[in-house]
């Protein structure tokens, strides 16, 4: 089944360079790049899209960073699309990441974990719809 999924490469994949790295590989895994902005989040654009976590430990570790600098958010498209990409990606914590994944090959910590992708469908379509208007997906 053709899916869409939310991926967000994270402020330290954008400070460390690896935007060209990732999207080749989401590429080369046979996604299309249906949307793609680079974007500075405020701190309330962090904690509305991370609402499921509020009441975490981590939440304002997390909100804090996310905020830090500038990320590039991106609709990728294809065939199951949301639980390819999670497998692309590799576990949240990079100690736990297979070899090969995305968070494996670059993530420096939990918080810190590059790359950020939505975990199922009700989950794609809020995100997808939190940074993208329909009409800015080709
Ligand atoms: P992400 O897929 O973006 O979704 C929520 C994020 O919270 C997760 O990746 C992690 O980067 C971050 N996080 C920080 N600490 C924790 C934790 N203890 N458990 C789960 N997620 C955490």
């Amino acid at each position: 089944m053709i899916q869409s999924t939310l991926s967000i490469i994270k402020p330290d994949g954008t400070q460390r360079n690896l935007i060209g790295k990732i999207v080749s590989r989401f590429e080369e895994e046979g996604f299309e790049i249906a949307a793609m902005e680079k974007r500075q989040l405020s701190l309330r654009e962090v904690e509305g899209f991370y609402a499921e976590h509020k009441g975490r430990g981590f939440f304002e570790e997390l909100t804090t960073y996310m905020s830090s600098g500038p990320v590039v958010v991106m609709v990728l498209r294809g065939e199951n699309a949301i639980d390819r990409n999670r497998q692309i990606m590799g576990a949240t914590n990079p100690k736990d990441a297979a070899e090969g994944t995305l968070r494996k090959l670059y993530a420096q910590d939990i918080g810190m974990n590059t790359v950020h992708g939505s975990d199922s469908p009700a989950a794609a379509e809020r995100e997808i719809g939190y940074f993208f208007p329909k009409t800015a997906i080709f």
